[in-house]
């Protein structure tokens, strides 16, 4: 392992300029006009690959191409194969004016690189490769099989990659995924992610009278659209952020004594958090800590509303319609399906008859939740402790993957998540930044990874044990 370690040391000037290089790219998946950015990203990533010394396909999709990489199988005995998945494509980077430098053009300073991006998740899946590398290059036998698989429409939903899943089912099927799409509560904290939350996005339209109306001559004789969507997404909620739709919490898992220890060890405070969020102070549902409730608790969000009149100046109308998009995070064993029914069912029961509802039914993706007492889960661990000399802790995160249900489903797999990005690290917003640090200590983490998840996967399968025990 040693030369691997040292190999690591010995190149990370290197390792940092290529990841400058794969920044470049403005492989902003949500808009057309970056089409050819995204393809050309993906060349850039096959030829990394090849270069590491990887059997590299580039795969067209329907969508943008994912990229398959294996390292080169060996003959004879069957061994674990594991799955590295990452994405390549990126959020837009706008506003552009909010950034400090150009979120295309990769900035440095005090060993934080700036770009739109790098934590989510270029920087992310690179140290993986990175750490393939230093294995095959110093011929250093890796005790696994390896295939990477990277796609480029995950900020758009991961629209081809289900089917992709399904129909090459058979080459990627796996012991394990791992994904580094996530994060860990401090540099000198890592940690393994064994919750995610799941999604359900719904849009509310109220339309009221077939065309805006003066406010004066019709006000008082109309409903008002903008204020009864008001009125009913007043509704949905409790004043403390409890979700006030019958049949929503029915399925919720209670949180375990011993996953409420767990989530206490994680470093916060109310009152930095309210001030790094630059929020008033924090909200939330009674009765749980502010990290239970962005992590392990359902909520419901307005992402988008609106109605009426927004320019400058004023104007005197009744709209005719007003507009809400919702997003829902799901905890386990909540399913999106069935909570879009509970969703609909009140609103038109909510709905007066002075406006009529439609909804436009959106996304969904359910949650996750995998034992972190599992042998595979307990050997990311061991290498977590070793790559950055720190005892790691397991936590649950807010975001969503939705695509490790998928693989799940079509690869028989679980997912380990061992996320690198830092709680500043602003992905999604201006100034996203990687540390360096996550990036050296996520190679050597890529490095310790697969010796340990390869020695704790043989007994972890039933038909391997011997007779009788
Ligand atoms: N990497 C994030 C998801 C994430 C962030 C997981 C932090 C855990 C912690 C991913 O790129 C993302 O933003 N996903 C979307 C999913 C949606 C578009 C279906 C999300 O969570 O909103
Ligand atoms: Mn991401």
């Amino acid at each position: 392992m040693q030369p691997v370690l040292d190999y690591l040391k010995s190149n990370e000037t290197r390792f940092v300029r290529e990841l400058c290089d794969y920044l470049r790219f403005p492989s902003v998946s949500a808009q057309s006009q970056h089409k050819k950015d995204l393809a050309a990203c993906a060349q850039w990533l096959v030829k990394r690959c090849r270069d590491i010394g990887l059997d590299t396909e580039l795969c067209p999709t329907a969508g943008n191409p994912v990229v398959l990489a294996r390292t080169p199988r060996r003959a004879g005995a069957k061994r674990p194969h594991f799955l590295v998945y990452g994405h390549y494509d990126v959020q837009p980077a706008e506003p552009f004016e909010l950034w400090k430098t150009p979120p295309f053009e990769p900035r440095i300073e005090n060993g934080r690189i700036y770009a739109r991006g790098s934590c989510d998740n270029k920087g992310q899946h690179l140290a993986h490769l990175n750490a393939v590398e230093a294995f095959l290059k110093t011929g250093t036998e890796l005790p696994c099989d390896l295939t990477f698989l990277i796609e480029g429409e995950e900020e758009v939903g991961s629209k081809s990659l289900g089917g992709f899943l399904r129909e090459n089912a058979n080459a990627l099927r796996c012991d394990a995924i791992v994904i580094s799409d996530n994060g860990l509560p401090a540099i000198d904290l890592p940690a393994l992610t064994y919750a995610l939350r799941g999604i359900l996005a719904v849009e509310v339209i109220l339309h009221g009278p077939s065309r805006d109306l003066h406010s004066g001559i019709f006000g008082g004789s109309v409903d008002n659209p903008a204020m009864a969507l008001c009125q009913l997404l007043a509704k949905l909620r409790d004043k403390h952020g409890r979700i006030a739709i019958p049949g929503f919490y029915d399925d919720v898992l209670p949180l375990s004594a011993y996953e409420r220890r767990q989530l206490a060890r994680l470093p916060h405070d109310d009152c930095k958090m309210a001030k790094f969020l630059g929020a008033p102070e924090l909200f939330g549902e009674k009765g749980f800590t502010a990290t239970e409730r962005r992590s392990a608790r359902p909520t419901i969000e307005i992402n988008g509303l609106t109605s009426g009149y927004q320019g400058e100046g004023s104007k005197t109308i009744v709209p005719a319609w007003a507009r809400a998009k919702l997003t829902f995070r799901l905890v386990p064993n909540q399913r999106p399906e069935k909570i879009r029914a509970a969703v609909l069912r009140h609103l038109k029961k909510l709905c007066p008859p002075t406006v009529r509802l439609e909804v436009k039914a959106g996304h969904g993706g359910d949650p996750y939740l995998v034992s972190p007492e599992g042998p595979l889960a307990q050997a990311s661990m061991r290498a977590l402790k070793t790559a950055f000399g720190r005892e790691p802790i397991l936590m649950r995160e807010g975001g969503s993957i939705p695509i490790v249900n998928d693989f799940k489903k079509h690869l028989g797999a679980e997912t380990l998540l061992l996320g690198l990005s830092l709680p500043d690290d602003n992905p999604h917003s201006p100034n996203e930044k990687f540390d360096l640090a996550c990036y050296t200590n996520g190679m050597r983490m890529g490095a310790c990874l697969w010796p340990e998840l390869a020695a704790a996967n043989a007994p972890a399968k039933p038909s391997k044990r011997k007779p009788g025990k």
